[in-house]
This record gives structure tokens, C-alpha cells and sequence, in this order.
């Protein structure tokens, strides 16, 4: 299942791309976005659980409810960071895919952050996701160069354009054994 906050356009790559590999069960999010659309338009049960930062751990607990028990988790654009209630039920078998070459600039600004720094080599991180922001161990990951005159726009998409493949890679590289995600890539 998968978990998305915006344009859906990981989630869009995820579903074109599915196989006997792997299956899209559900699309959950925190907002009402694209990404549910899209969901929709495959035929993809889709919820929305919307964000409430004055009741964080009901917020979680509603959200594993609405996730239900799927082999894996797949955070692709989703927004919000995972609390205890949640990952207790599901590390192992949560990944997410982020921005920049990870330990590197993690949060929610990653591509800003390194055109900010001046690096000349950014990409791309699937990870499993921890209790930390983007801390989790690295899955994969793909190398993208910098471009003179790059924008945090311009550089943001060649970099997604790499995470709708990475993402599908390790997707099909993923085995469920007892409750965890087994991934050889
Ligand atoms: C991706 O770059 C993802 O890594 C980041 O947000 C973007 C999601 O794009 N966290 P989209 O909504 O799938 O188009």
C-alpha cells in the first residue's frame, strides 16, 4: 500500500508499473490530493486521513487502522513523519523515497538544501523509515548530476523522473518473509 500527501506522480509510476511482482492494495493519505485522485482513476481503494497536529497519537492509530495489513508500506511524497503508534506495527516493512543522496540533506527540503550547499552530484534515496526524519537504512540509491543554472524545479524533476524507477526497482526486488520486507538489489 502507499502512502502519498501531493501530486501522486511516484504513485502514477508505482501503479504503471505493477506486475506479479507487487500489487497496489491502497492508497492512503493526510490530505485530499492528486495522488488520491490517481488512486481512484486505477480503480485503487483510497482514504484520507486527515492530519491532526493537536491529536498526533490518534492521528497515528487511525492511520495503521486505515492501512490495515499490507506486505509492505510505501511512503512516496507523503509529507508527515511516522510516530511510535505507527511504525511500532510497521518498521520493517515501511520504505520511503527521498529526494538527495541520504545521510545528505534529509527533511522535507532536500533538493533546496543541497542546490543551496553547492553540491555537484545529488540523486535520489529509498530507505526504511525509522523513528528518525530519513534516518532509516538505505535501500538504494541513484546518483543525479547538477546542472549549471539548475532551480530547485528543474533539478526536482530530473531527480523524481529517477525515484519513479528506483522506486519501482526495489519494489520489484522486495520479498514479505514474517512480517518484514526481505529487498536484494
Ligand atoms: C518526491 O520527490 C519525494 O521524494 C518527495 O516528494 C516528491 C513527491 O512527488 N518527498 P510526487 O507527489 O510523487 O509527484
Amino acid at each position: 500500500m502507499v502512502l502519498v500527501s501531493g501530486t501522486g506522480s511516484l504513485l502514477q509510476s508505482i501503479i504503471d508499473n505493477q506486475d506479479e511482482s507487487y500489487r497496489v492494495s491502497k492508497v492512503v493519505a493526510d490530505v485530499d490530493c492528486q495522488g488520491i485522485e490517481r488512486a481512484r482513476a486505477a480503480g485503487i481503494p483510497a482514504e484520507i486521513v486527515a492530519f491532526d497536529a493537536t491529536d498526533r497519537k490518534g492521528w497515528n492509530h487511525r492511520m495503521a487502522a486505515a492501512v490495515g495489513e499490507p506486505d509492505a508500506v510505501v511512503s512516496a511524497g507523503f509529507m508527515r513523519i511516522l510516530g511510535p503508534a505507527f511504525l511500532q506495527r510497521f518498521e520493517g516493512r515501511t520504505i520511503n523515497t527521498h529526494p538527495a543522496l541520504l545521510p545528505a540533506f534529509p527533511g522535507a527540503h532536500g533538493v533546496r538544501d543541497a542546490l543551496a550547499y553547492g553540491v555537484k552530484v545529488t540523486g535520489s534515496t529509498v530507505h526504511f523509515v525509522d523513528a528518525g526524519v530519513d534516518t532509516g537504512a538505505i535501500i538504494a540509491q541513484r546518483a543525479v548530476e547538477v546542472e549549471p543554472g539548475d532551480t530547485e524545479a528543474s533539478l526536482h524533476e530530473r531527480i523524481k523522473k529517477v525515484e519513479r524507477e528506483l522506486i519501482v526497482a526495489v519494489l520489484r526486488a522486495a520479498r514479505a518473509e514474517q512480517g518484514t520486507l526481505r529487498i536484494d538489489i
